[in-house]
C-alpha cells in the first residue's frame, strides 16, 4: 500500500527486573499487597477483556456512549492539526479503535507493560489502520518513560481510559498526572475517563459478577507470580474479595487466605493466616469536582467534561492550565 505507515517498537525494559523485589516488599507489610499492574500477563488482559463484556459492568458501556457522543467534538477542537494519540496502559480494547477512526491521527503511540500483548496487538491493530504510525512502547507507566523521538513535532493527545486512574491512591493520582504533563509536553491534551461515587450495591455487583469473571482476574495475579517468579501459590486456597470502601471512596480487591500455609517466594518464605487479605487493588471514585480538582494540582485545566445522564461516568478533556490561558 503507498501511503501504509510503519510500526516501531521501543522496549523500555518494563517492570520484569524489579518485579521479585516490588513483591516481596509487598509481602512483607503488616498488610500484605500485590501492586495492580501483576494481573496483567496475557491471560489477565483476556480476563479483563471479558470483565468489560459483563452486564454488571457498567463502566466500559457508559465511557463508550460518551465516545460516540463526543469525541467528533474532540477532533474538531484540533482543527488541522496533526495529532499523536499515546495511549496510557492500552492493552487490547475496543476502545482504541472508536478513538484512531474519530480522531484520525497520524501517530499512535500504545504504552503498556505487557510486552507480547503490546506487540500483537499493535499489528493487529495497524492491519486495520495502516495509513497511521504506530511506535509501540513497552513501559512502567507508573515510572517516568520517553516517548519515541519521531512524534517530537507532533502535538500529543494522551488517551487514558478505563478509570485506570482510579488504581492509584489520590496523591499518587496527582503524581501520574504530573508525569503525564512532563512526558506529552506543557500544551498537551489529556482524553480521560474517570468513574464517579454511587450507590454501594452498584459498585459491588460490578466487581463481584455472578460469572464469577472478576474472581478469576483477581486469583490469576497468582498464577502470574507463579508464571514468572517460580513461586508456589496454590490458588484454591485463596478467594475473590471485592467491597465499597465509603469512607474512602473507593472499591478494594482483596485476596483471602482460606487455611494456615506458605508460600515460597525467591529465597523467602511467607506465612499465611486463615483469613489474612492480600489487598490486590483499589478503585477509587470521584465527582466531576473532586476529579478536577486532583487535575489542577497537577497543573492541568479543564477544557471540557461530560457525563452519562445518570452521572455514573465521567470523560474528561484536560489541557496544561498555561496553555488554557
Ligand atoms: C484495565 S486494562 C485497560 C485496557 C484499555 N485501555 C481499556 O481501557 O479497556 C489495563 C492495561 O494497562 C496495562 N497496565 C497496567 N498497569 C500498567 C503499568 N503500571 N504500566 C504500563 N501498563 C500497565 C495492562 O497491561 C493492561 O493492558
Amino acid at each position: 500500500m503507498a501511503n501504509e505507515r510503519e510500526v516501531v517498537f521501543y522496549d523500555q525494559g518494563a517492570a520484569t527486573q524489579r518485579m521479585l523485589a516490588e513483591v516481596l516488599a509487598g509481602f512483607r507489610r503488616p498488610q500484605k499487597q500485590i501492586a495492580p499492574k501483576y494481573f496483567y500477563d496475557e491471560k489477565g488482559s483476556q480476563l479483563f477483556d471479558a470483565i468489560t463484556e459483563l452486564s454488571e459492568y457498567y463502566p466500559t458501556r457508559i465511557e463508550m456512549q460518551l465516545f460516540d457522543q463526543h469525541l467528533p467534538q474532540v477532533r474538531h477542537r484540533f482543527g488541522d492539526q496533526s495529532l499523536c494519540v499515546v495511549e496510557y496502559g492500552s492493552g487490547s480494547s475496543k476502545k482504541i479503535r472508536r478513538v484512531l477512526d474519530t480522531l484520525a491521527p497520524s501517530v499512535y503511540v500504545p504504552v503498556d507493560i505487557s510486552r507480547q500483548y503490546l506487540l500483537d496487538n499493535t499489528h493487529e491493530l495497524h492491519a486495520d489502520f495502516p495509513h497511521i504510525a504506530m511506535y509501540p512502547v513497552c513501559a512502567d507507566i507508573s515510572r517516568e518513560f520517553e516517548l519515541p523521538a519521531e512524534v517530537d513535532s507532533l502535538h500529543k493527545l494522551g488517551f487514558y481510559p478505563g478509570s485506570s486512574i482510579g488504581n492509584f491512591l489520590p496523591t499518587e493520582a496527582v503524581a501520574f498526572l504530573r508525569r503525564v504533563r512532563r512526558t506529552l509536553g506543557q500544551d498537551a491534551h489529556l482524553l480521560i475517563g474517570v468513574d464517579a461515587k454511587k450507590p454501594a450495591q452498584v459498585l459491588e455487583a460490578a466487581y463481584n459478577d455472578a460469572a464469577g469473571v472478576t474472581a478469576q482476574f483477581n486469583l490469576n495475579v497468582l498464577r502470574h507470580l507463579n508464571d514468572q517468579l517460580n513461586t508456589d501459590f496454590r490458588l484454591h486456597n485463596f478467594q475473590h474479595e471485592a467491597r465499597y470502601n465509603q469512607e474512602q471512596g473507593c472499591i478494594q480487591m482483596f485476596l483471602r487466605s482460606t487455611c494456615d500455609q506458605q508460600v515460597m517466594i525467591g529465597d523467602d518464605t511467607i506465612a499465611f493466616t486463615k483469613g489474612e487479605r492480600i489487598h490486590t487493588e483499589d478503585s477509587y471514585k470521584y465527582s466531576v469536582q473532586e476529579f478536577l480538582q486532583l487535575a489542577e494540582a497537577a497543573g492541568f485545566a479543564d477544557a471540557g467534561h461530560w457525563q452519562d445522564d445518570q452521572g455514573w461516568y465521567s470523560l474528561f478533556l484536560l489541557t496544561g492550565q498555561d496553555a488554557q490561558k
